[in-house]
């Protein structure tokens, strides 16, 4: 396993991200990690990330130096590559001139990191200091025209540095460093597959569990899905999922997740209909924070009073997946502002007094979506584009009531139906229907109507920070806004929203 020691930057799941590519296990620590913890996690390499900070600075982020006496591989990047120098006796400095984008790197020998890398050859760089003098032992493998020393490497020991970002694609050959640095400097085996991530968590979760009871919140999404059917496969009837029903799901979702998951992959759910207590604890009100606030609540005294009635239940399982974990190891500490407040069921484990499980806490979600598939998850389920946890109660925006919740399920299942039969579901990341809060004026039939408004959103995105609007062919727009102007009652005009998040959000509450 590689540890990557996380000093905030931008970049560090992308670390993760190509380590994980060529099948090798990383963690991500905060730069606080004990020399002790580092020595029994006894990685193969230590990647010491980039960050905002300045080494001289007071509060800057700085790890234990002993780590370079361990005898490990490591790799400083930027910031990771400063602190390096800096705590092994060099100087770092304010650089003249920021040096931020392309920039083309000179390499002195195609070895050890530049093996197979071509001698000029773009990087990307984004930094204000620079270093003015390696420590003793170092030298300097390559350089641009602003930065003399853009990567050195120590002449005995295993320690490298680079000042650019080998993780980001606008350093086309970084890909080809991180593997240089992973199978021939640190010796590591590409080991790290679904398969065995399958079979190892399988084997963990029965000797966690023994023959202890587990209860696990069911939404129906891919990370839920798979948290079931893996502890299903570890432990069989002593998981109990509660799906709670809160009548803001979409269309047949209840009845579909009892055939494929409860029928034919045989996991032990029980369906709670609560839809009466979530529609009235939602009356008349039309913020969406407060909204989630009570979905949140509502939700979690449901699901604490049918989870009591499963005696013994000593566990809690989560699909809790690492961007979030990563979060919250961040150099800092802590998230950034909150824009909306996503997780609605944060506050429930201490409540309840029961052990957590979280056995994708390590997983990015195309690795969990990985896992479904060697687990035998059905693509369908596999494939669903994400839905959030409040359901359509942010979907109907103002106030929300059963008629209105009626005609969005229909406008949502029917748009979805043409996403899938065009296809189109897969190419992105969310397609929805919003209700609006105002009627406009219309004819139908020679009669004038005056009815609600839909809006179509649909938008491709690679992680939900930011994402675009989907380009949908006006023949294919024209098609969604004829049927659901005919078939839905209630509508009378579709609008499509093109705004790109930021500065919108991909929701619109
Ligand atoms: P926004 O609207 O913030 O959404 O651009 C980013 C992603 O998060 C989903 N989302 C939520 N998920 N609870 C959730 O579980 C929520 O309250 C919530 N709000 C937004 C949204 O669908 C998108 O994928």
């Amino acid at each position: 396993m590689i540890l990557i020691i996380d000093f905030g930057s931008q970049y560090n799941q992308l670390i993760a991200r190509r380590v994980r590519e060529y099948h090798v296990y990383c963690q991500i620590e905060a730069p606080s990690i004990s020399l002790e913890a580092v020595r029994d996690l006894n990685p193969e390499g230590i990647i010491l990330s980039g960050g905002p900070s300045s080494i001289y600075e007071k509060n800057s982020p700085k790890i234990d130096a002993a780590i370079f006496d361990l005898n490990i591989p490591v790799l400083g990047i930027c910031y990771g590559m400063q602190f390096m120098v800096y705590a092994l006796g060099g100087i770092v400095k304010k650089a003249k001139k920021r040096e931020y984008g392309f920039a083309e790197l000179q390499i002195t020998k195609p070895q050890g990191l530049f093996k197979n890398v071509r001698p000029r050859t773009n990087c990307w760089m984004s930094h204000g200091d620079s270093i003015q003098r390696l420590p003793k032992g170092f030298k300097i493998t390559a350089s641009t025209v602003n930065t003399r020393v853009a990567a050195a490497v120590h002449r005995r020991k295993n320690l490298c540095g680079v000042q650019f970002h080998p993780e980001v694609e606008h350093t086309p050959q970084g890909k080809t460093m991180i593997r240089n640095f992973l199978f021939d400097l640190c010796h590591c085996k590409r080991s790290w597959t679904m398969k065995s991530f399958a079979k190892d968590s399988i084997l963990q979760i029965k000797n966690q569990v023994g023959n202890k009871r587990v209860v696990l919140g069911l939404s129906g999404g891919v990370d839920s899905s798979v948290t079931a059917l893996l502890l299903h496969k570890a432990i069989g009837k002593n998981l109990t999922c509660i799906c709670v029903d809160n009548g803001l799901l979409r269309k047949n979702e209840i009845e579909n997740l009892k055939i494929t998951l409860k029928q034919h992959l045989k996991i032990n759910i029980r369906f709670v209909n609560a839809r009466q207590k979530f529609l009235n604890g939602l009356t008349k009100v039309t913020d969406p924070e407060k909204k989630r606030k009570i979905i949140g609540r509502i939700f979690m005294d449901v699901f604490e009073a049918e989870a009591r009635k499963i005696k013994d239940a000593e566990f809690l399982a989560q699909g809790t997946l690492y961007p979030d974990v990563i979060e919250s190891i961040s150099a800092f500490g802590g998230p950034t502002s909150v824009i909306k407040s996503h997780h609605n069921v944060g506050g429930l484990p201490k409540k309840m007094k029961l052990k957590l499980i979280e056995p994708l806490k390590h997983l990015f979600k195309d690795e969990v979506r990985q896992l479904g598939k060697e687990l035998g998850l059905p693509e369908e389920l596999i494939w669903r584009q994400p839905f959030p946890g409040p359901g359509l109660a942010i979907r109907v925006i103002g106030e929300i009531t059963r008629q209105r919740l009626a005609i969005i399920r229909e406008v949502d299942d029917l748009l979805l139906e043409e996403i899938k039969n065009d296809r189109y579901y897969n190419k992105l990341w969310q397609s929805f229907a919003v209700l609006l809060p105002i009627k406009s004026v219309g004819v139908m039939g020679d009669k004038r109507t005056y009815e609600n408004i839909v809006a179509i959103r649909a938008v491709t995105s690679k992680d939900a920070m930011t994402a675009d609007w989907a380009r949908l062919p006006h023949k294919f727009l024209a098609k969604v806004s004829n049927r659901i102007i005919n078939e839905v009652r209630g509508v009378n005009r579709v609008v499509y929203d093109i705004s790109s998040k930021p500065p919108g959000t991909i929701e619109w509450e």
